[in-house]
């Protein structure tokens, strides 16, 4: 991609009926670390997040809690959903929130747009519904219950019982785009990613699709329908909006055009909703559809989908409060191909921490810092004549630039990782094998030891570049510890898509003591 083009991206909007879990972060700081890289690349860049707070999962958490949902969601979001951003370091542009009255008043818009063009009409319906899942089941999710729920049908993904419903319902002609839509992902095979993704999807509008039921008549915590204000709006029609309404939808026609349509990322849970339902609507409305879907797997927790309701759930703090938080956005993007589902253990995130963190890139700049302040009085030496053993590092840090970019233009995150990785692993062995503590010991090496600790020096600088949208934490203390930031300025201004080619730090830069970038830390019990 050349730098300035378009590139908004999303998370889903999260239900605050609960607290967030680390399988929420999860999401959050994948697409932070999209966005930042994009930002970083000179991408005319919008990240969005927010919050889901309709519906009748959260009518019924507010209940057990004896408030309104207005005032469970208010609650919620301010003292957990808020603070969740900051506790991942996650630099989102926008927060939309459901219940704001610039979703709702163009939501509105929106459903009567659909209306008027005679997608949406009247009918009767009869089917179970999952409140976990704020949806009818398909078939294919309607398990038998065991245990307390033996003799019930219930979900396969929440394994709590279905609700039989029958009422009157507004009905969206889903039915109507079955062809529309596999042309669609015939003609942009990347519309949803991975493969795995897309073949599910193809496949289940193969089956052929029915009409979907948008509006509930039972309840009235949503947004009322235009044209007949005894049914509130279904909460995943509403929900699927806000990624057009908050970039201007039915209100600021500029901004929209200057940043529709988006990219999404999602749980693979939710895949059938923003691949399917979400293109229909927009075709609907005769809007583009979005840029791309792309569906990460699941946190396991003892082989289970991590959650709150099955009492797995770990909230994010107790990861972050022992590691940090370029720990944790490190650890769940580097360790899970993204994409795949991926198990998190506490032993596996220390070791990684020690190994990879601390021993790989923590160590690396420390030495290099301490022999550059040791034998250079802390001022970063002029490279001599460039040696074969030098030039193999330049030409992996230009490999490793760009197949990093070309990993995250994939989505590819722990891919374009671990292509920054082998610039770390080089450097190591590079700074064994040339033993600058010996050249150190010869006068006549003085040059020699010059090169080998602007190469380790240099190397560092395309470290901090390369993983700034990773770790933003350690890469900015890197940054100073280098006394980049002098010559350079700012990390987060360095182009990224640049930052393989060599000899960007400048020699004379004065370094300035580094802290660990990965201290010890306490085990936890
Ligand atoms: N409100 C809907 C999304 C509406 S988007 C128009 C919703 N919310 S959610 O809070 O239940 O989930 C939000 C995201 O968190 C989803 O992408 C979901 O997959 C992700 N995760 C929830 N539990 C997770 C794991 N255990 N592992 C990985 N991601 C998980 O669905």
């Amino acid at each position: 991609m050349t730098s300035g083009g378009s590139f908004y991206i999303t998370t889903p909007i999260y239900y605050p009926s609960d607290l967030p879990h680390i399988g929420h972060g999860y999401t959050s700081v994948a697409v932070d670390t999209l966005a930042r890289w994009h930002r970083q690349a000179g991408d005319d860049t919008w990240m969005l997040t927010g919050t889901d707070e309709h519906g009748q999962k959260m009518l019924r958490a507010a209940a057990a809690n004896g408030v309104t949902p207005q005032q469970w969601v208010d609650k919620l979001v301010t003292e957990s959903w808020f603070p969740l951003l900051e506790t991942l370091d996650v630099a989102n542009d926008d927060f939309i929130r459901t219940t704001q009255p610039r979703h709702e008043q163009a939501v509105q818009a929106f459903f009567q747009a659909l209306y008027d063009r005679g997608y949406i009409y009247a009918g009767e319906y009869e089917a179970l519904y999952c409140v976990g899942c704020e949806e009818f089941k398909p078939e294919s999710e309607i398990v038998d219950g065991t245990g307390p729920f033996e003799g019930l049908k219930v979900c396969a993904i929440h394994s709590k019982p279905l609700e039989l419903l029958q009422e009157k319902n507004y009905f969206f002609k889903l039915s109507e785009f079955g062809d529309r839509l596999l042309d669609l992902y015939k003609t942009e095979p990347d519309f949803v990613r991975p493969d795995s993704a897309r073949n599910e999807v193809v496949s289940f509008v193969k089956q052929g699709l029915k009409d979907l039921s948008i509006s509930r008549s039972t309840f009235d915590w949503g947004i009322k329908v235009p044209w007949d204000e005894s049914h509130v709006i279904y909460v995943w029609v509403d929900a699927l909006l806000n990624y057009v309404t908050a970039v201007g939808y039915g209100a600021d026609d500029e901004n929209f055009q200057r940043r529709w349509p988006a990219y999404h990322v999602v749980g693979k849970d939710i895949l059938r909703f923003h691949a399917v339902i979400w293109p229909a609507l927009l075709m609907a409305a005769g809007l583009e559809v979005p840029r791309g879907v792309f569906a990460h797997g699941w946190l396991l927790v003892g082989g289970e989908k991590m959650s709150k309701s099955k009492l797995t759930g770990i909230a994010p703090t107790e990861i972050t409060d022992v590691f940090g938080s370029d720990a944790y956005r490190f650890y769940f993007l580097s360790a899970i191909p993204f994409g795949h589902d991926g198990s998190f253990s506490w032993e596996d995130l220390s070791a990684r921490y020690q190994a990879e963190l601390a021993n790989g890139f923590g160590n690396l700049a420390s030495r290099t810092t301490a022999m550059i302040e040791r034998y250079f009085e802390g001022i970063v030496p002029v490279p001599g004549e460039y040696a074969e053993s030098d030039l193999a590092v330049h030409k992996t840090v230009a490999d490793a630039a760009a197949a990093a970019d070309a990993a995250i233009e994939r989505f590819r995150i722990d891919e374009a990782i671990s292509a920054v990785w082998t610039i770390v692993d080089e450097l190591n062995g590079y700074i064994t094998d040339n033993a600058p503590w010996m050249l150190a010991k010869d006068d006549a090496q003085r040059a020699r030891l010059g090169t080998v600790l602007y190469t380790a020096a240099e190397g560092l600088r395309a470290l901090a570049v390369l993983l700034s949208p990773v770790m933003p934490e350690a890469t900015e203390k890197l940054w100073v510890g280098l006394g980049a930031a002098e010559t350079l300025g700012r990390l987060q201004d360095q182009p990224i898509r640049a930052a393989g080619g060599w000899g960007a730090l400048r020699p004379g830069t004065s370094v300035n003591g580094l802290a660990p970038l990965f201290p010890r830390v306490e085990q936890p019990a």
